[in-house]
Parts: structure tokens; C-alpha cells; sequence
């Protein structure tokens, strides 16, 4: 495969052809196959990166930071409201300053344009730690999870995203599908679906891909012949706290539930990229019991811990993946 990312930025799959995805996914499957045993993959010896966090992370942060150690690298985290960018300083003068230091640089944080602008000004590769559109590093997890379930080949399965369709994780596993031949099918509520925009783009690009992608309010048309039924939480961060009220009546419905997975293909698995709310232990799902009565949100308990889960394993790739990126986007071309 002559496929070279040396140099390139990682801001949204809509950059990246099919055969480029899959380059990524061989690349991450050797890492973490390097990794089981034990092998040693310090190929970026002596470079630094830099970990831009304007919101808050476990897996992100924790993949950068132990794939950047594993490549060999420094890597320097910036955690939300640490620095001057923002207050006192621009992403454009951030950009240039961090540009100066380092080899590369992780964003995570609110609208596109903002990664993209560091990307633009900063000079060393980007990658996009999750926006409020896109999330595009957890799509390659996911792709590598449902991979190590199905085999190479995905094409013609079906992924239904159950909820908050438009929401990073949603659009972003709708154009993951689109490039890769995957049906997808977001099931939710109307006004919870892509915007009309990226659905018309990522149709585009299912012409050629062949897959076939749906949109539904019907619970039983989504999770029928699902592969895989995946869900994210009600409301993403940096949305407005009164949105609950609204969400917990809209998405209760899509909760995936052990009725909704037995709707689903015989051999289908669960997915979420995480945090997820599944029972009463955070801070957050117990404020929203005590409020509104409901002790388990997107995903119940019983699906979430049971047999046809795979949230954990997809937890982990995460960092083989984002490993990945970074060997790809910061090696010396071939
Ligand atoms: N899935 C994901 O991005 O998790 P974090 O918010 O913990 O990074
Ligand atoms: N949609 C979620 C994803 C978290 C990984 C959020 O943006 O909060």
C-alpha cells in the first residue's frame, strides 16, 4: 500500500480516503499486537508533542499521553483553562507559539474552525482530540473494535447509532460508514439528526463506498439486522445543562435496552465511545435520577455490563489507534 500521511494533519475522516483509514487500522492492529508482547516501538525518539484539552478527558488524554510515551516522545498536557489560550492569548498566537516547540499538537474542544485554525497556523501536524462536530480519532477505536469482532471486512454490515444522531460521535460514525461501505443508520429523533448538509456529503461518498445509509424515528427499523447498535450520551459537553429536561423525553425511546439489542442481528455487539451513563454512580446520572426518576439513560446496566458489550475493548483501542496517527502523521516519509 503506497500510502504516506508523514507531515498531514488529522481533522476529520471527510480528509481521509478509504485506502488511507485502512493504512491506519493495519498500522494500529501492529501496534497493538507489538504492545501484547512487549516489544518496544520508540520510532519518534527525541520529538515532542503538546496536549490541548478545553474540555474535559479520560481516554483521550490517557492515549495521547501513554501512546506519545511509547513512541519514544515528550508530551506536555495542557488541561482545560491552564494556559493563556483563550483568555489572554489567540489560537492563532497559540499556534504560532506552540508551532516553535513542538512536532505535533492535540485539540480538544469546541467548534471545527478552532482546530482547523491551529492546523493552519501552527505548522506541525494536528490532531483533532473531538470537537463539537467531529470526533474522529474514536471512529478509527471503533472501526478497530468491530474489525476484531467481524473481520477485515465490514462491508454490508450494519451500525445503527441510537439517539443524539447529530452529535460528534454520530456524524462522525456516519461519514466513517459512508468511506467504508458500512450501512449505517442513525435512529433517533428528527430534530437530533445530522444537518442536512453533512447527510447530503456523506451520501455522496456512500455512491461509491456502497453503503446504504438511513434515518429513522422507529426504534424496530434501526435495530433490525444491526451488527453493531451504538450509543453516546444525551447531552455532549459544552451543551447547556437545561437541554436534560428536553433530551430525557425526546431520547428515552432510543435507550438501548436488552428489548431493543434482541431486535438487533443474532451475533450483534454493543458500542459507545464513553462516558456513559448506566447507572447512578457519577455525579451527574445521580442528579438527574433525583430530577427526573431515571436511574440509567442512553444504555441500561444490564447491556452495558452483558456478554454482547464491547465498550472496554473499544476503550483501549483508542490508544493503539491514536498511536497510530501519531507514528503515521510525525514519521520521516519512506
Ligand atoms: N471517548 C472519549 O473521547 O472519552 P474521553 O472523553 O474520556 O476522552
Ligand atoms: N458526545 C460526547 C462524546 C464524548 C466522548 C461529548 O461530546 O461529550
Amino acid at each position: 500500500m503506497s500510502v504516506n500521511l508523514s507531515g498531514r494533519s488529522f481533522l476529520k475522516l471527510l480528509d481521509f480516503t478509504p485506502e488511507e483509514i485502512y493504512y491506519l487500522l493495519s498500522l494500529a492492529h501492529d501496534l497493538k499486537k507489538k504492545k501484547k508482547a512487549g516489544e518496544s516501538t520508540c520510532y519518534l525518539e527525541g520529538k515532542n508533542i503538546a496536549l490541548i484539552f478545553e474540555k474535559t478527558s479520560t481516554r483521550t488524554r490517557c492515549s495521547f499521553e501513554v501512546g506519545g510515551h511509547d513512541l519514544g516522545m515528550g508530551v506536555t498536557y495542557l488541561a482545560p483553562g491552564t494556559s493563556q489560550l483563550g483568555d489572554k492569548e489567540s489560537l492563532k498566537d497559540t499556534a504560532l507559539v506552540l508551532g516553535r516547540m513542538f512536532d505535533g499538537i492535540e485539540y480538544r474542544g469546541f467548534g471545527q474552525n478552532r482546530v482547523e485554525t491551529l492546523a493552519k497556523y501552527s505548522g506541525v501536524p494536528v490532531w483533532n482530540g473531538l470537537t463539537t462536530e467531529f470526533h474522529p480519532t474514536q471512529m478509527l477505536a471503533d472501526v478497530m473494535t468491530m474489525q476484531e469482532n467481524f473481520g477485515e471486512d465490514l462491508s454490508g454490515r450494519k451500525l445503527t447509532f441510537m439517539g443524539d444522531a447529530g452529535n460528534n460521535v454520530g456524524n462522525s460514525l456516519m461519514v466513517v460508514c459512508a468511506k467504508l461501505g458500512i450501512d449505517f443508520c442513525a435512529c433517533g429523533p428528527k430534530e437530533s439528526m445530522p444537518k442536512p448538509e453533512l447527510i447530503k456529503t456523506c451520501q455522496e461518498i456512500a455512491k461509491q463506498s456502497g453503503a446504504h445509509l438511513t434515518f429513522t424515528e422507529d426504534v424496530d427499523e434501526g435495530a433490525k439486522d444491526a451488527s453493531v447498535l451504538y450509543t453516546d450520551i444525551w447531552v455532549s459537553m459544552g451543551e447547556p445543562e437545561e437541554l436534560w429536561a428536553k433530551r430525557i423525553k425526546t431520547m428515552k425511546p432510543y435507550q438501548v435496552n436488552k428489548q431493543v439489542m434482541e431486535k438487533a442481528a443474532p451475533d450483534a455487539i454493543f458500542m459507545h465511545c464513553l462516558p456513559s451513563f448506566h447507572d447512578r454512580n457519577t455525579t451527574i446520572s445521580e442528579q438527574v435520577y433525583e430530577k427526573y426518576g431515571l436511574p440509567e439513560l442512553e444504555v441500561s446496566n444490564e447491556v452495558f455490563e452483558g456478554p454482547q458489550s464491547k465498550v472496554f475493548d473499544e476503550a483501549e483501542n483508542r490508544m493503539h489507534t491514536i498511536k497510530a496517527v501519531m507514528y503515521a502523521t510525525l514519521k520521516d516519509p519512506d
